[in-house]
């Protein structure tokens, strides 16, 4: 049907005659198809309750919401001892981070520089994350996290979404889809962690704090501020002992003996005797280890905070979160060999040892000196052939995508690692001489009893024997060289 601009009156076709004026309702796109490029209605784009300011208001609010829970999800990795969890926070960490420079670049567009992002923008809003990061208990910060925080933005994006004006703010709208499409996953997740870990008793125990936590959200008239402020903020419960960070590593009750350091995976690895399959085994040994690099970088970002910008934060953060998934790929490919991975020391003194050592730029090189080895020939490529070598596709897939997370870390370093360096060269004996520096107490936690380094590998060579259906190499089985004289690059320990 065609679209009449204006009707004009068959008896009277003057050209001063007054036009009536349209009806809405007759409006139609061409052959009526979707109109506004698929972005809504036009009796809803007609309406002009919206604006820049409203628009940047409220994403103001969830960025700090959001930079606060990437904050608050990385301080508690280190110390958090369930593995399921541990890793869990590393990928909500990363997924918040996600959210929060998306937000950022949006309020960048909308006429706001400066930004004004690290002001707070309520203090209802800053007493309810300041109680969440000062949970007491895992089981407190889940529900805190998951059954105030995330429901809460989720709520706030279906708001923006209702609220938004189609057209004029389709960008924006199009980041609440995102957010609410990723937030509702981890939302999710929560509750299914929540339901395995907290019982009644404990929940109607917490249910003060849950209300203040309710509290904080309705003073500051939820989290959006759409809502009118219909009390105060209250005074503060678990956060009058403000959150201090933990920077020694905790593991569940599953990790045994994490202090041993009775076998050297590296020692094995390139070692020419020793068969591609037999290597595969210390590679799962090596990816599972790296539990240890989410505990270790989770201290850098804590403790080196504003000092670097935002972009610094969600790389490492990326980043971190790598290192935790190359941790699965461990424990998935154990599982897969018919392995019971608790059975086996993983050993967690490197990221003890750095923490309570080293200050976070020292950390920060050691890590980067490690991960700039791993990309010569020796490296990351030499783990990828002997996976592919090895008869095991598993081991293969992973290596070739934890070698191409490692050539990424290597990037985000020399981004933001080595320009505070004269050169790369000088960044790298840095890095060197902060490692060499950090004590590995091989002896001391023998003598204090703590581990006997026992050799774990025979046993587990042997499962993994049986399970293939053949016999052990007589070399393989014998291998015996610990971490007492050498680093995990083979450099000597002095
Ligand atoms: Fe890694
Ligand atoms: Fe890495």
């Amino acid at each position: 049907m065609l679209f009449p601009i204006a009707i004009i009156p068959q008896d009277d076709a003057s050209t001063d005659a007054p036009r009536e004026k349209m009806n809405m309702q007759d409006y139609q796109s061409y052959r009526g198809l979707p109109s506004l490029a698929g972005l809504g209605s036009l009796e809803r784009a007609i309406q002009c309750d919206w604006s820049v300011q409203e628009s940047a208001k409220r994403w103001k609010r969830l960025h700090f919401v959001f930079k606060r829970l990437y904050e608050t999800l990385t301080a508690k990795i280190t110390a958090e001892p369930i593995y399921e969890l541990k890793t869990l926070f590393s990928h909500h960490a990363y997924l918040c981070s996600e959210q929060v420079s998306s937000i950022r670049r949006r309020v960048g567009e909308m006429r706001e520089p400066p930004l004004g992002l690290d002001k707070v923008p309520h203090p209802g809003l800053e007493r309810l994350m300041d109680e969440i990061a000062a949970a007491p208990t895992t089981n407190e910060f889940l529900v805190g996290i998951y059954e105030v925080v995330f429901p809460a933005i989720l709520v706030a994006c279906q708001q923006f979404k209702t609220d938004a004006h189609p057209l004029a703010d389709a960008p924006s709208i199009r980041i609440a889809k995102l957010i609410e499409f990723e937030i509702d996953e981890v939302h999710r997740l929560g509750e299914q962690s929540i339901a395995c870990l907290v019982d009644r008793v404990q929940r109607t125990a917490m249910q003060t704090w849950i209300d203040c936590l309710q509290q904080c959200l309705r003073a500051a008239g939820e989290l959006d501020g759409t809502a009118t402020s219909d009390t105060s903020v209250p005074d503060p419960m678990h956060s009058r002992t403000p959150f201090v960070y933990q920077a020694e590593p905790r593991r569940d009750e599953r990790f045994q003996d994490s202090f041993n350091a009775g076998v050297n995976p590296e020692a094995f690895l390139y070692d020419s005797r020793f068969s591609a399959r037999d290597k595969t085994l210390m590679m799962y040994y090596k990816r599972i280890r790296e539990l240890d690099v989410p505990e270790m970088m989770a201290s850098i970002l804590v403790e080196i905070g504003d000092e670097e910008p935002w972009d610094f934060h969600a790389e490492m953060s990326r980043q971190l979160w790598d290192e935790a998934r190359h941790a699965m790929m461990g424990e998935v490919g154990f599982v897969a060999q018919g392995i019971d991975w608790t059975k086996i020391p993983i050993n967690f003194t490197w990221s003890r040892n750095l923490n309570t050592q080293l200050n976070a730029r020292e950390r920060h090189g050691v890590l980067f000196f490690i991960e700039q080895g791993l990309m010569p020939k020796t490296g990351k490529r030499y783990e990828w052939e002997v996976a592919m070598e090895s008869g095991d596709p598993l081991s293969g897939l992973f290596q070739d995508f934890d070698w191409a997370d490692e050539v990424l870390h290597a990037q985000i370093g020399r981004r933001w690692y080595v320009p505070k360096f004269a050169s790369l060269n000088e960044a790298l004996d840095y890095g060197d001489r902060c490692w060499s520096k950090v004590l590995s107490h091989w002896r001391a936690y023998k003598e204090q009893g703590l581990t006997e380094h026992r050799n774990w590998w025979p046993e587990v060579y042997q499962t993994a024997c049986g399970n293939w259906g053949v016999a052990p190499d007589p070399a393989a089985l014998a291998f015996d060289t610990t971490y007492e004289e050498s680093r995990a690059d083979l450099k000597e320990i002095r």
